[in-house]
């Protein structure tokens, strides 16, 4: 598939921040694409480097973690996919966190809204929360080794990105804002603070990065009421917390165990109550 040409707001923008982009200058735009993972993919598929990205002012087949739609009409929301190469599967973990955090600190730098994260990479807002992004990371290759991993950004912009049934529980940056913001800058800020973050990962501050998400994550981590599903069968319990590695710490009948991966959903009233 042939890229479009950058539009010109986009190309000044990655121009302007040429040094702390790094290789994540890298960016492929398409007018529509049925999801941007799937072009990030083939190219990591390819031998792109890690840096790579693919921006699309709209999707047919978005998709969402789970197995949900992703619903992306035109111009309404920001639909990126980045692709990073963390080498091992133990940096799958973080590398995941860490997006998270790149996105909750890009939209608060162009909006300075009150951006939270919901384990592991939701980006809500407001109380009780609404979502209005969310991280959709999908791997290549398969064993101990990692050939690449594609980070699938969805950012609500607008109020039309967020479909009708869900206007209870979505939001945009547009609504919650009261005016819109520029997508080409929010699309390079997410890529610098994943050049700069993925950076301090190598260098081995995983601290660095597991603190900015507890930053981001703060409602949701102390003694919010939670439930996730283990093999089948719905569990309760309350966070007690982030660990080094990213898991989430829950309490459960008197035990605390760490959850790795997969959905957990939060209690809204409790975590309300909480703020
Ligand atoms: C979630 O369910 O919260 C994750 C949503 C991820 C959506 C983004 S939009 C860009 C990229 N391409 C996709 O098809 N999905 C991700």
């Amino acid at each position: 598939m042939i890229a479009d040409q950058l539009p010109r707001d986009l190309a000044a923008a990655v121009e302007g921040e040429h040094t702390r982009l790094g290789e994540f200058r890298r960016l492929h735009y398409f007018h529509e694409v049925g999801s941007t993972n799937d072009i990030a993919l083939s190219l990591a598929a390819a031998g792109a480097v890690e840096g790579t990205s693919v921006l699309a002012d709209r999707q047919h087949a978005g998709r969402g973690r789970l197995g949900r739609t992703w619903f992306s009409p035109p111009g309404a929301g920001m639909y990126l996919s980045a692709i990073v190469r963390p080498g091992s599967v133990e940096w799958l973990a973080l590398t995941t966190l860490a997006a998270g955090v790149a996105v909750a600190r890009a939209v608060t730098t162009v909006s300075a809204l009150p951006i939270g994260l919901k384990w592991p990479n939701d980006l809500v807002i407001g109380r009780p929360w609404r979502k209005v992004g969310g991280v959709l990371c999908e791997s290549a290759g398969s064993g101990a080794e990692i050939e690449a991993l594609v980070v699938g950004i969805g950012v609500n912009l607008e109020p039309t990105a967020t479909p009708p049934e869900l206007a209870n529980v979505a939001t945009s940056i547009e609504a919650e804002l009261g005016r819109p913001i520029e997508r080409s800058r929010l699309v390079v800020e997410v890529l610098a603070e994943l050049n700069g973050i993925l950076a301090r990962l190598r260098a081995g501050d995983r601290a660095w990065v597991c603190d900015e998400w507890r930053r981001f994550g703060r409602a949701g981590l102390h003694g919010a009421r939670v439930r996730w599903d283990d093999q089948g069968m719905e569990r309760f319990g309350f966070a007690r917390g982030l660990d080094d590695s990213g898991a989430l710490l829950v309490e459960s009948a008197g035990r605390i165990e760490r959850l790795i991966a997969g959905e957990v959903r939060w209690d809204r009233l409790s975590v309300s109550s909480e703020l």
